[in-house]
């Protein structure tokens, strides 16, 4: 099938990414696969060029680095690449005690916000004089939820939210469309990533997550129905129609105890 349309997906070297790669291609859409690891992503594009009569282009990015969006929109414009979907899905978690982790939320800061926000603006801007396209932003579930130990992750997706619907109603009169997913625990290398090493905790994440295949699944769906925001799986809507309901402060608390009950096989959990 060929729509003669691209798409650019970032954190495409695995988890959720890879997947949402891979269904785009088998909708026909031409890729720009984003990621550090090069030879994943080269991996990537060739087991979808063979099963896909797509064009695939791979750009090796740290996307935590300041300038990183403009440098994927200028390798797109050396390459005379119009992207029709933006998948704003890189993203990382960092677990631990806010004082302790000190400066190391930096870079997470900025692959989840800063970058995040500079795409939406930079291929946002192109997409509008076009007045066309359409832009979905990877949240979070913690993004509805003061997260003691994910602090500044579960922040960092709350404002991936909030930006994401006021972004919605700026760009929709250029016929534009935004939209954000919320997943919850999903079976990835996340928990690993985020530095997390109680087993327990990561018992039971995967055993609550849905698979990278459906989340990527509910992303693509998602954006191509144009969705405001939707929250992936019958459980998550629920967590965050419950927590919605509790005062914020009596959440916190709770999900302070929850951490320190599943992280209780790790001396420093607190
Ligand atoms: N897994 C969960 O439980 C969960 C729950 C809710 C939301 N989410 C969100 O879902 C999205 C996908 O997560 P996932 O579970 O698929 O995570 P993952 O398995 O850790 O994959 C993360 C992807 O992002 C890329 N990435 C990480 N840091 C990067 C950087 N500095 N520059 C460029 N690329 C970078 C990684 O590639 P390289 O290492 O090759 O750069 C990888 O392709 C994220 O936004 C995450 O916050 C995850």
């Amino acid at each position: 099938m060929e729509i003669n349309k691209w798409a650019l997906v970032t954190g495409a070297s695995g988890g959720v990414g890879k997947e949402i790669a891979t269904i785009l291609a088998g909708k026909g859409y031409n890729l720009v696969l984003v990621a550090r690891s090069g030879d994943k992503l080269e991996e990537l594009k060739k087991e979808l060029s063979e099963k896909n009569k797509v064009e695939i282009k791979c750009f090796s990015c740290d996307l935590s680095k300041d300038n990183a969006a403009h440098e994927v929109f200028n390798f797109c414009e050396s390459e005379k690449i119009k992207i029709d979907l933006l998948m704003n899905n890189a993203g990382c978690g960092l677990y631990g005690s806010s004082i302790e982790l000190g400066d190391k939320a930096v870079g997470m800061l900025k692959l989840n916000i800063i970058t995040l926000t500079q795409m939406c603006a930079i291929f946002g801007k192109d997409m509008a004089e076009r007045k066309s396209g359409s832009i979905l932003n990877i949240g979070s579930i913690a993004g509805n939820q003061p997260t003691p130990m994910f602090a500044s992750y579960a922040a960092s997706k709350n404002y991936v939210l909030s930006y994401s619907l006021a972004l919605r109603h700026e760009l929709g009169k250029y016929g534009v469309n935004v939209t954000c997913v919320q997943p919850g625990y999903i079976r990835t290398s996340f928990d690993n990533n985020c530095g997390i090493v109680s087993e327990k905790y990561k018992k039971f994440s995967y055993k609550n997550g849905m698979s990278a295949y459906a989340v990527a699944k509910c992303a693509v769906n998602s954006v191509l129905a144009k969705r405001s925001y939707v929250r992936a799986g019958f459980g998550n809507k629920v967590t965050a129609f419950a927590s919605g309901l509790i005062p914020k402060n009596f959440l916190a608390w709770c999900i302070s105890n929850s951490m320190k009950s599943l992280t209780s096989d790790t001396k420093k959990a607190n």
